[in-house]
Formats: C-alpha cells, structure tokens, sequence
C-alpha cells in the first residue's frame, strides 16, 4: 500500500508530539479519490501493534457498517484526528496483591489534536475524498470546531469548509479553502457504552447510502 504521507512530515509530528502521553504511529492507509474517508479518534493498541487503522473491536463493528453500506474496505480512505494512541497509566492491583501499572486507551486531548493536524491536513488536500465520514465528536470537532456535537448533527449532510492549521508547523487553526461534504455518525465504540445508539447509526446510514447512491448516478 502506497502511503500518502511524507517522512518528513510524520518525523514533524512525533516531534510535536513529545512530551505527552502517546505511544506508535499508524499510517491512514486507503486509496487516493476514495469514495469515503473515514475520520476516527485516534488508533488503540491494536491498531499500534499491527499497524493497522480500525483493526481492533471497534474495526469489527465498523465493518459491520461497511457490510450493511454495500462498500469494501478498498474503496475506503481510513484516517483520524491523531495517528498515535494516546493512553493513560492506571496502578492495578494483581489476584496476588501486587501493585502493577496498566496502559489504557483514551481520547486525545486539543493539543495532541493540534500536534497531529498536519497530517490530515495533508491526506485531505492529496487524498480529495468524495465523502468525508467522521466518527464521533472527535473527528467531527478535529474539522468543524467545537460548536458542532454529535448527538445534535449526526446523521445530517454538512457541506463546509475544514479547520486546518494556519501554516505548516503552527498552533492556530483556520479555514480550508476548499468545502468538503462530511457526513457525521457515532464512534463504533460508542455502542459498547450506549447499546441504544446502534439503531440511530443505522437510521445515519440509511441516509449516507441514499448520499453515496446519488453521487454515483
Ligand atoms: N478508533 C480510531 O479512531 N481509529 C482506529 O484506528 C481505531 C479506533
């Protein structure tokens, strides 16, 4: 698989990235005019063990979507809002009552979003998705700012411009030139907590399949 994204610019946002509490680097992976690029949260630790974006539970479940979408993996663009996991150290105490620390998942903070902003930045401008699909707020905020929240926009066609970095290597966000048609639902992960949002992600993707029908004809 081709990878969009220049060494150089990866080596940029580790070095943003020092400092927090982030491990690994998955590459967005997919292939260039996709149909769909997927914006996650952030990869977990089985995404940053095999290197695989949306390759863990949640992946399962938003395979399930794809299944029900009629669309394949290959016509996909998979990125997200940072590339690396961000994880939080938590002490566990063991059936021997000895002390240990455990690494878990969590989501990333605005600096770390902003740290990792170069790098969608650059898969939007080279990757042109036709349809921008954003899972959960993190996604949808990382490109539309914090006035948008999922339960009030999901499922509801957005044509916007994006947030993106001033300039290459800054702190401070603006617009795209460009408007990009993005499409918000919930986090696959999200059922995990709140089972009862599954039936709302199938009423979004009723909708997106009627959108990703029009587009072809
Ligand atoms: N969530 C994401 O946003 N990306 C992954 O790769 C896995 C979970």
């Amino acid at each position: 698989m081709m990878r969009v994204i220049p060494e150089t610019l990866v080596n940029l946002c580790k070095e943003r990235m020092e400092g927090y509490n982030c491990e690994g680097f998955v590459y967005g992976r997919g292939p260039m005019n996709p149909a769909i690029m997927i914006v996650g949260e952030a990869p977990g630790e089985t995404e940053i063990h095999n290197g695989m974006p949306f390759s863990g539970r949640a992946g399962k479940v938003l395979d399930q979507f794809f299944h029900y979408l009629g669309i394949g993996r290959e016509d996909i663009y998979f990125t997200s809002t940072v590339r690396s996991r961000p994880y939080k150290i938590v002490q566990k105490k063991t059936v021997d009552n000895e002390m240990i620390e455990k690494k878990y998942n969590r989501a990333p903070n605005l600096k770390e979003q902003l740290a990792h902003a170069p790098i969608l930045d650059y898969e939007l401008q080279h990757v042109k998705p036709k349809q921008l699909v954003t899972l959960g707020n993190i996604g949808l905020q990382r490109l539309l700012g914090r006035k948008y929240t999922i339960s009030d926009c999901h499922g509801q066609l957005i044509q916007s411009k994006v947030r993106r970095l001033k300039e290459f290597d800054s702190n401070e966000w603006t617009w795209s030139e460009e408007t990009y048609s993005i499409f918000p639902t919930f986090h696959p992960a999200s059922i995990f907590y709140n089972r009862s949002l599954e039936k709302d992600i199938y009423e979004d993707l009723d909708h997106l399949k009627d959108i990703l029908h029009k587009k072809k004809s």
